[in-house]
């Protein structure tokens, strides 16, 4: 997919993995909506990517994504302001143990919603041309962190909820692909939230088990996320894929049984 002039949205783009995508998509052509809650960060961010890129190819939009009504009237926003959108990155999320329900909110619900919103706009079943959505999980989307349950739980419905719906797309013609990547531990601010008793709560407790998980697996840095993030924009048969990204085997794939899902649906 030739990527100059498309239309990108990010989700969770002031800092960490989502400003990383944004500079990466800004780079290859596309035009970005840097969207996030934190409007000082989501400034900033604009402020910064425009020193090297055209600022009229990016638009900052300040949104919680845990609100659907903000969630909604971003997106109206963005349509309005460039016209399109071709790639939507679902990359907000927390890691709040304390308060579980807003995990929830943001980490599971507003991927759902936001997915569901771009697919109003990108399905060929509505008049549209198609499109890519990329959601954002974890390696905790795949195995249980005993340090958090709640994220465990956000993470692995997003791999669920983008496999099924990657499969509805195909089933029923949308023209939209949706993949899942999901990251080992990544040198961002949220990292730092597994030392917060704040966000832990009842499992800061394990702060040196998390920290032995740190040191086994790794750091990533974030520029190895964008490589993964190309990889599923660029190749036009990864559909329902959940990419699997670890400093041991770097980029590769989470293989599932064959016989669960129908031939026709991979
Ligand atoms: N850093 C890691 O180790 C790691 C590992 C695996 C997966 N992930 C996932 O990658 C994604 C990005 O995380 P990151 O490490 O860059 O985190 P980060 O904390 O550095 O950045 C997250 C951004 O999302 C924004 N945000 C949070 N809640 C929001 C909301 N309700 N509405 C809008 N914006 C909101 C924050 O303001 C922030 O700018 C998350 O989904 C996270 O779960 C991170």
């Amino acid at each position: 997919m030739a990527l100059s002039d498309k239309v990108a949205l990010v989700t969770g783009a002031a800092q960490g993995i989502g400003k990383a995508f944004s500079a990466a998509l800004l780079r290859q052509g596309c035009k970005v909506v840097i969207l996030d809650m934190n409007a000082v960060a989501g400034e900033a961010c604009k402020n910064d990517l425009d020193t090297e890129f055209d600022s009229a190819n990016s638009l900052f939009i300040a949104c919680d994504v845990g609100s659907e009504e903000q969630l909604k009237c971003a997106f109206k926003k963005q349509l309005n302001h460039f016209g399109s959108l071709d790639i939507l990155c679902n990359n907000a999320g927390i890691n709040n143990e304390n308060n579980w329900e807003q995990t929830i909110n943001v980490n599971l619900t507003s991927v759902i919603r936001g997915t569901y919103l771009a697919l109003d706009y990108m399905s060929k079943q509505n008049g549209g041309k198609g499109g890519i959505i990329v959601n954002i999980a974890s390696l905790a989307g795949i195995y249980p962190a005993p340090h958090g349950p709640v994220y465990t739980a956000t993470k692995h419905g997003v791999v669920g909820f983008s496999r099924a719906i990657a499969a509805t797309s195909k089933l029923a013609g949308y023209g939209v692909r949706i993949n899942t990547i999901c990251p080992a531990f990544v040198d961002t601010p949220l990292l730092s939230s597994v030392n917060s008793k704040e966000m832990m709560g009842n499992y800061y407790i394990f702060k040196d088990t998390v920290q032995k998980l740190i040191d086994f697996y790794g750091i990533l840095d974030p520029s190895l996320i964008v490589q993964g993030l190309m990889k599923i924009i660029q190749e036009e048969d990864l559909n329902g894929a959940v990419m699997r990204i670890t400093k041991t085997k770097g980029i590769h794939f989470e293989t599932y049984e064959s016989a669960l899902i129908q031939p026709e649906l991979k």
